[in-house]
């Protein structure tokens, strides 16, 4: 007769049990393990008080709830497993741990503007689940590693700001679900490889690669629509299929090596979206393309210190096409468009110490002044010539 009463009563009793189980003692014991390792490898000097880490206290179950006075950040889990780590920006000294690959259920790893130094531990390459590897604003070194490429589910690479080294991973384009890659400010070498197929966004700004740029790495590109390779070593042709890739916005190739564009006219069924080119501080030889004219969202256009030579083409003065022009620093003769100053004018920017003819210093256009009649001269071997008398 109370048989069934105490079933039930122990039946009760073991949820009971069990929930406050899952409170107290929820975490995956390698997670724990591997948290213990994480904050072990960070001096403890470099803690503040009133952080993040100084809360991790392993006293208490990393994944319980709620957190009152131990991991109160830092620290994020889902069903006993540690998926997120995002750490408070207060100048934590020390290194990555190895152990960092046992959080196999992690989805995002945040170190952003820490001290963190040494390398990026190769393991980080077995976790499975990891979506945003944001290690930006520390003092990491050594290489990016090249197994980072098995990362399948990577979404965001962001290691921009610290001293890495060496050259990019060779089969890069495995990184199927990569959108935003930023390399930038590093000491990176060599040239690009085959880029991740997915990229929105290609941030490789500030580094020391080298060579040119070919189709084959951008090939595939569909998503595209930032490239920011400016303060590199690139040189050579940059070509009509780079103005032509489908999504592109943005280009920043500013303070490379650069000799020579091929700026083809977009073909009429193509949508293009190009919206701000910068080629400032290249050596680009031959003449102002008209053909940058032609793009119908294009709004900025930068190419400032290059060996530009002949006349401004008259179709850059197209009302609601460009808007910012900068054009200083090279040997542009002939007389600017007249629109560019008429009192509706919507371009700014500069055409200053170039060899212009009539650059109304009454604009802000022309603030700077054209170089000397001397240096025009010699550049136009002797006398001024426009282009289409060169034989
Ligand atoms: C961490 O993972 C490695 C490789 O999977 C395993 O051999 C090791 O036992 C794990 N360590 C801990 C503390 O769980
Ligand atoms: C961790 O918490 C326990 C209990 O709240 C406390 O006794 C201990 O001093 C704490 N340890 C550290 C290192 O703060
Ligand atoms: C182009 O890049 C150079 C060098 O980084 C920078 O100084 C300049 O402001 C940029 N110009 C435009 C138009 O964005």
């Amino acid at each position: 007769m109370s048989e069934p009463k105490s079933n039930l009563f122990i039946f009760f009793f073991l949820l009971f049990l069990s929930s406050i189980l899952s409170v107290y003692s929820s975490t995956f014991s390698s997670d724990i393990i591997a948290l213990q390792a994480f904050k072990s490898s960070i001096k403890p000097a470099s803690i503040p008080h009133n952080s993040c880490l100084a809360t991790w206290n392993f006293s208490t179950d990393p994944c319980s709830i709620p957190r009152v006075t131990h991991f109160t950040c830092g620290v994020t889990c889902s069903s006993g497993r540690v998926v997120q780590l995002t750490l408070d920006s207060q100048g934590y000294s020390g290194t990555l741990t190895p152990l960092i690959s046992n959080l196999t259920r992690l989805v995002t790893l945040d170190l952003t503007e820490n001290n963190f130094y040494g390398p990026i531990p190769l393991s980080i390459s077995s976790l499975p689940n990891l979506q945003n590897l944001i290690l930006r604003v520390n003092s990491f070194s050594g290489v990016v590693p090249p197994s980072v490429t098995s990362l399948k589910s990577l979404e965001f690479l962001d290691l921009s700001q610290n001293s890495l080294s060496g050259s990019l991973p060779n089969s890069m384009n495995s990184l199927t679900s990569l959108t935003r890659l930023d390399l930038s400010y590093n000491k990176l070498t060599g040239s690009l490889p085959k880029l991740p197929p997915n990229l929105n966004e290609l941030a490789l700004k500030a580094n020391s690669l080298s060579g040119s740029l070919f189709y084959s790495s951008f090939d595939g590109l569909s998503q595209l629509m930032v490239v920011e390779l400016g303060e590199n070593s690139f040189r050579g042709t940059l070509d009509a299929w780079l103005f032509l890739l489908p999504s592109l916005q943005q280009i920043d190739l500013a303070s490379n090596s650069f000799t020579r564009m091929i700026v083809p006219k977009p073909p009429t069924n193509f949508n293009s979206q190009l919206v701000a080119v910068n080629l400032s501080f290249n050596r680009i030889n031959g003449f102002l393309p008209a053909n940058f004219a032609y793009y119908p969202t294009m709004r900025s256009l930068g190419l400032s210190y290059n060996q530009l030579r002949g006349p401004i083409p008259k179709e850059y003065s197209k009302k609601g096409s460009l808007q910012r022009l900068f054009l200083d620093g090279n040997f542009l003769n002939g007389s600017p468009p007249a629109d560019f100053f008429s009192r509706d004018t919507t371009v700014s920017g500069s055409l200053g110490d170039n060899c212009l003819k009539s650059c109304p210093v009454s604009s802000q256009l022309c603030l700077k002044s054209q170089k000397p009649a001397s240096i025009c001269q010699q550049a136009y071997g002797g006398k001024p010539r426009s282009p289409h008398h060169r034989s």
